[in-house]
């Protein structure tokens, strides 16, 4: 008895109610094995554990599940051989490999979708395919995090102007700038690994929506399969993508990520600003215009990000109209998923490359800071330290920055006579005494911009991430 005896005249395996074979259009319009072939390893590996199981409970012989085995191991051969006969109208990656199963193991295939549905297999895909992807993307993020830290070190001396609305504010290090996205990137890789965690319960034996009254072993199959456990409700298991949700949540906030900082080296990479400059090897050219040298990689990230907010909202979309258990809208999380995961990954390797490869430039740096007001919060400070409520110190340097401005020189370069005529006890010398190397050094405290205090979270980081000692050279 083949499969497609088993399906009346649709050649289905739900086929046996049916009097007519289903109509092109409908098959076509439903088929999802065109994008849901990529679950095939999952798919197998999750019938592998499914057969174990009915093996122990006693639903299959020794031999059936041999059969089924090596009928699975056939199955990913033509998969991974790219030989794999791919029909629109066996719908699903599930029932393409319940056929293939039943062509190589014969009759034992038949007995595969014992107390299964394609409800809970294809939650147990996607579960294991989240649990994998968000794994390796927190993995990769590890690779972006190292090239950060090596930067921070690098540029850990490296005095640069602070923004806020993208107006000079106060000095910062270079080490302070690079350990600001490691903050940030970190959060990412964190998200991702509780991903993991949100994904790694095992729907299996929740069969269509209300389980089965085989005995089957749900711990058995969840422990082979690595899962921490088993999900607590069939009727919820089978149409619960929280954890899609949960990956293209992690996978939108990391675009954010990616994009601000594409943003801010686009600016950054100007001539006007002149503050960075990417190797020729990640820079595009004119058509046109000989004298181009674009950052696309940065702006393409910054474009992509877009579309990996719109797979969210796609997929909230679809959720938040689903009444308990599988609605067919479900399989529409797939090409979301998919393509949130292509897009974040190949944005994380350019910005990785990216960082990988800038330099700063640091004669531009250095003109930049010069004739600056950066150190005004500073000189306020110190009004502070001599009794001067802050507010009205802030309006005391105000009005010597204006003077500063109207004389067209920097803060630093005041004379003492001047200064004193807006506030008497100034200090001899107090104008030449600041500097913004100074300023950084004396912002020690937690979450400060002073290397010292810098390199002591960046080495902690790199300590909890890579294992060295802290306080030890990064191997480079
Ligand atoms: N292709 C379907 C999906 O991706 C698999 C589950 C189909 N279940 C069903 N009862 N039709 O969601």
């Amino acid at each position: 008895m083949t499969g497609e005896e088993t399906g009346g005249p649709s050649g289905k395996p739900w086929g046996g109610r049916f009097s007519e074979p289903t109509d092109r259009d409908v098959e076509a319009f439903t088929e999802s094995i065109s994008f849901d072939k990529r679950l095939w390893r999952e798919d197998i590996e999750g019938s592998r554990a499914h057969a174990r199981m009915l093996r122990r409970i006693g639903l299959l012989s020794e031999e059936e599940l041999g059969q089924i085995l090596t009928g699975l191991d056939k199955v990913a051969e033509e998969f991974s051989g790219g030989t794999f006969p791919v029909r629109i109208e066996w719908e699903d990656v599930h029932m393409h490999v319940e056929k293939r199963l039943v062509h190589h193991a014969g009759a034992a295939g038949l007995k595969i979708h014992t107390a299964r549905s394609r409800n809970d297999q294809v939650a147990l895909d996607l579960r294991l395919f989240v649990r994998r992807e968000a794994g390796e993307m927190a993995v990769s993020l590890e690779g972006l995090l190292r090239q950060i830290l090596l930067r921070a070190r690098e540029y850990r001396d490296l005095l640069l102007p602070g923004y806020t609305h993208t107006q000079q504010a106060q000095p910062i290090s270079g080490g302070y700038y690079f350990g600001a996205y490691a903050e940030r990137f970190l959060r990412d890789r964190n998200r991702l690994l509780a991903v993991v965690g949100s994904a790694n319960l095992s729907p299996l034996g929740s069969g269509a929506l209300a389980g089965t009254t085989l005995p089957i072993d749900r711990e058995g199959v969840a422990a082979e399969l690595g899962f921490s456990g088993v999900t607590q409700n069939g009727l919820d298991s089978v149409g619960d993508r929280d954890f899609v949700a949960d990956f293209l949540h992690a996978l939108s906030l990391l675009m954010v990520h990616l994009s601000g900082w594409a943003e801010e080296w686009v600016l950054w990479s100007t001539r006007e600003f002149g503050m960075i400059r990417l190797p020729d090897r990640l820079l595009t050219g004119s058509s046109m215009m000989p004298q181009k040298k674009n950052p696309d990689i940065l702006e393409l990230v910054r474009g992509k990000a877009g579309r990996v907010f719109s797979d969210y909202g796609a997929l909230m979309t679809l959720l938040k109209g689903l009444p308990l258990s599988y609605n067919r809208d479900l399989q529409e999380d797939k090409e979301r998923l998919f393509d949130a995961l292509d897009t974040t990954r190949a944005c994380l390797r350019m910005m990785t490359l990216a960082v990988e490869g800038m330099r700063f430039e640091e004669k531009g740096v250095a003109e930049i800071l010069k004739g600056t007001e950066l150190l005004a919060t500073d000189i306020a400070e110190d009004l502070v330290r001599d009794g001067v409520p802050f507010r009205e110190a802030h309006a005391i340097v105000g009005r010597i920055v204006a003077e500063a401005a109207r004389k067209g020189c920097t803060l630093e370069s005041l004379s003492d006579a001047d200064l004193k005529s807006f506030y008497d006890r100034f200090p001899p010398g107090y104008a030449s005494s600041l500097s913004l190397r100074g300023s950084v050094e004396r912002r020690s405290h937690v979450g400060g911009p002073a290397p010292e205090t810098v390199m002591r979270r960046v080495d902690a980081l790199w300590y909890e991430l890579f294992g060295a000692e802290p306080g030890g050279a990064p191997p480079r």
